[in-house]
């Protein structure tokens, strides 16, 4: 089996050389097993025994490499499950003198190749799993292998909550180091603009503790992804937190105007910083047509008349919205997420505003390439989302990678799409790619000033330039990352690497 040995004369020299092994076809590079027979068993001897290795054919393996996106799936050598920050800058120390490619997975929703997968040595941070609330500091220490379910449910009944995902699923450790876009960002900002510190192992491997008075690590972790160590714990804000109002909606097309009417309505008129909107346009896999959904948030027991009334007079086909804890609101829409398995892909697009011309285009949008990509595989689907949010949203944080200008609200429109069969993804990847483009030609054709607006980078397509993303700021992450990462130790890993 991969990796199981212990480094032979014949290990060392092909990991030298790469020389193949005759295991027969997998979905890695045959030069994979090889190539990090010797790290695995490296990494094994230098860790404590807070930390473990695991090969290919144990269960543990077999979860680590798990990712909500067929996608984003590759085979290592082995996987490491680090228990301490000290071990995981002696694994990053390992990995750095043997360049041996890793990866680092949170939560394993980025859908995107080798973003958090790779053939070599896979670290997974299952096991950063703290929640500590300090209730003098209002703060929440968070550890990186989470996921926000886990978060949501052990702040439960503390009267505390925090600025994170929308959706079940996905990890703390990539929505924070991409930007955060949260059912409470109109309230207070992105999920960046919340963090108070991060734990970082920096690519050398020691340990340090980044906040703002690291002026430009505080810069540069905030949107700056995977490219300047690894994280292990989040310190972030607390915020007082009641019962909320909130619950998704669907609707058949036929309500189209009523719909639209709606969004655009919501997006001119609502200054409620405390309501939150997901209005999507969604084919679902096996449905014969699109449809319109909603998902209506407001963080008090009630919306104020006015709020979403035009969005509740209209007939639904399933769902509704309720009174509860923020918990039990994200965990109702655990059955509207697919579970891990399919290949899926995102597309962000950022616009400045939601016009009924624009977002006719992206029903329309919906509808063409649901249409066409349902014949092609017959479990494909697609769900379109604008995303509004108070104008005001990227006023609450100092400068970050991600928004590069802060001066100007960009709204990160999400296309997504899931299939089946592996043969499609050229065919799928150029489909998005022609939709992207076709909605951002509509936006700058009705007078959007959208040249040079950043994409969001945690919905950004892996061959999506980086100057679309980091903008004016390019340079200058570019220097920080020089500096503190000299060898490119983190290139080693898969991503948008800068
Ligand atoms: C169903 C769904 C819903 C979503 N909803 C939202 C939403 O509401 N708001 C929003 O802003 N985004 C949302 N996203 C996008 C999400 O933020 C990205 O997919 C993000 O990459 C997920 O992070 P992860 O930890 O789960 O992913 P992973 O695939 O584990 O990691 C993503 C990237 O972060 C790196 N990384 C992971 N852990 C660490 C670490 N400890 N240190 C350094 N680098 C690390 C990985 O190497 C990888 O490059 C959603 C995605 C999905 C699939
Ligand atoms: C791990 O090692 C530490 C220190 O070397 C020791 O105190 C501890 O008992 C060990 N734990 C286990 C589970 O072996
Ligand atoms: C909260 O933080 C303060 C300041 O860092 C510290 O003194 C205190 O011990 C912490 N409390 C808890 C419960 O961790
Ligand atoms: C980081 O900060 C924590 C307290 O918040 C402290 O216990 C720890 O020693 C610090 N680590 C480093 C490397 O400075
Ligand atoms: C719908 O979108 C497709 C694909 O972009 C385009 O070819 C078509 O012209 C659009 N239809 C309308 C009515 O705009």
């Amino acid at each position: 089996m991969l990796g199981m040995k212990a480094p032979s004369v014949a290990g060392i020299i092909g990991f030298l050389v790469a020389t193949a092994r005759a295991d027969g076809p997998t979905e890695q590079s045959i030069f994979g097993d090889i190539n990090s027979l010797f790290p695995c068993e490296a990494v094994a001897k230098v860790i404590s025994n807070a930390s473990t290795v695991y090969y290919p054919g144990s269960s543990e393996y077999t979860a680590d490499v798990l990712h909500w996106s067929s996608t984003n799936v590759i085979h290592p050598a082995c996987s490491v499950e680090p228990g301490t920050p000290e071990d995981v800058g002696a694994i990053l120390r390992i990995l750095a003198s043997s360049r041996t490619p890793f990866a680092v997975k949170g939560g394993g929703h980025n859908t995107n190749p080798g973003f958090s997968s790779t053939e070599g040595v896979h670290i997974s941070m299952s096991r950063f799993n703290d929640v500590i609330v300090n209730s003098s500091e209002g703060t929440v220490d968070i550890g990186a292998g989470l996921i926000w379910d886990d978060v949501y449910a052990a702040l439960d009944g503390t009267g505390v909550n925090v600025v994170g995902g929308r959706i079940p699923g996905v990890g703390v450790a990539g929505f924070m180091l991409g930007g955060g876009f949260s059912w409470k960002t109109s309230q207070y900002g992105l999920g960046i603009d919340t963090v108070k510190a991060f734990e970082l192992v920096l690519p050398d491997g020691t340990i340090t503790n980044v906040t703002e008075a690291n002026k430009d690590l505080w810069f540069a972790l905030r949107g700056g992804l995977n490219n300047f160590g690894i994280v292990t714990k989040f310190t972030l804000k607390t915020y007082p937190e009641t019962e909320v109002w909130a619950g998704m909606l669907i609707m058949s097309m036929e309500h189209v105007r009523e719909f639209n009417a709606a969004v655009v309505k919501y997006c001119a008129e609502v200054t409620d910083k405390k309501a939150a909107l997901a209005p999507v346009y969604t084919r679902p896999s096996g449905s014969p047509a699109t449809m319109l959904g909603a998902v209506l948030f407001y963080d008090g027991p009630s919306p104020p008349a006015g709020v979403f009334d035009e969005f509740l007079a209209i007939p639904t086909i399933a769902g509704g919205a309720q009174t509860g804890s923020f918990l039990s609101f994200i965990m109702s829409m655990v059955a509207a997420v697919p579970p891990p398995g399919g290949r899926r892909s995102y597309s962000g697009i950022p616009v400045l505003q939601y016009s009924a011309s624009l977002i006719e285009v992206v029903r329309n949008e919906t509808v063409f390439w649901g249409d066409r990509l349902t014949k092609l595989d017959p479990t494909f689907s697609v769900t379109n989302a604008l995303e509004p949010f108070d104008p005001t949203m990227f006023s609450y944080g100092a400068p970050s990678a991600y928004p590069p200008d802060r001066s100007r609200p960009l709204y990160p429109t999400n296309l997504f799409y899931s299939w089946t069969d592996p043969s499609l993804d050229p065919v799928v990847h150029d489909a998005i790619w022609q939709s992207t483009k076709a909605i951002e030609a509509a936006a700058l054709a009705e007078g959007q000033e959208l040249v040079g607006a950043a994409t969001y980078p945690n919905y950004a397509l892996h061959d999506k330039p980086l100057e679309g993303i980091y903008g004016k700021e390019l340079a200058r992450l570019k220097s920080i990352k020089r500096r503190y990462d000299p060898q490119n130790v983190m290139g080693l890993a898969g991503g948008f690497k800068l």
